[in-house]
């Protein structure tokens, strides 16, 4: 049975997390959450001591992680880290080790297998470009870089006109930078992908254009 895929991909903080889920479970298919994995790599080099620089150890760091996904938690060496993993130090240092060639292959085939047996939606930075070349719907989600501090610091429970909001906002720039200059799997639409400026669009509006564009195009 061929599985049908949904992509979305897109900037840090454009809700693609949020969006990509709840499109999963309208749908009732399984869901990937990609920067997870990277997340917990990085966890896991930060625990163990390894630097961002060493590639061979990262690489062997992110072939070998004992990960479970089990109804919405992440485990990581059976411990439970789906809160752990979401820091933005663990997120900064994510988008380090991300720029390695043998580490994203190493994450390849683990992310391949989430779509052998389910109809999937994933997403990341590199889902409809490298990952999922073949999916039935792309999608490139953004919004702008203001928007998506500004998501990110109510997230955190914090005031817009806290002082952390510079930092996150300098932090976001810094991300997408880094994500879109890198030489492998850099962020990009992919060729065929939908854009989505959710900037001025509700959770809701969003999941809903999701579907549609899914709907039209199988139909
Ligand atoms: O999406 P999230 O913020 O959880 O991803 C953490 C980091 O992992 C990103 O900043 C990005 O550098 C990297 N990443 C990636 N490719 C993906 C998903 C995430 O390079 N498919």
């Amino acid at each position: 049975m061929t599985t049908q895929i949904i992509t979305i991909d897109g900037p840090v903080a454009s809700g693609k997390g949020t969006i990509a889920n709840l499109v999963a479970q309208e749908l009732g298919w399984r869901y990937l959450d990609s920067g997870a994995l990277y997340r917990l790599v990085a966890l896991s080099a930060k625990e163990n001591s390894v630097a961002v620089e060493d590639e061979i150890q990262l690489a062997k760091l992110a072939a070998e992680l004992p990960v479970e996904f089990l109804e919405g938690e992440i485990y990581l060496y059976y411990q439970l880290v789906t809160n752990k993993i979401r820091a933005e130090e663990i997120g900064l240092i994510a988008s380090q080790i991300a720029m390695h060639p043998k580490v994203r292959t190493a994450l390849l085939e683990r992310q391949k297998e989430f779509a052998k047996e389910a109809n999937l939606v994933a997403d990341g930075r590199d889902m409809g470009s490298v990952v999922f070349p073949e999916a039935q719907l792309k999608v490139y989600l953004t919004a702008s870089a203001e928007e998506r501090a500004k998501r990110r610091v109510k997230q955190l429970g914090l005031a817009i006109d806290s002082p952390e909001y510079q930092k996150i906002y300098q932090d976001i720039l810094a991300r997408d930078e880094r994500d879109k200059n890198r030489t492998v799997a850099p962020l990009k639409p992919a060729q065929g992908a939908k854009i989505l400026d959710s900037s001025t669009l509700s959770i809701e509006e969003t999941v809903k254009k999701i579907i549609k564009w899914y709907q039209e195009l199988v139909n």
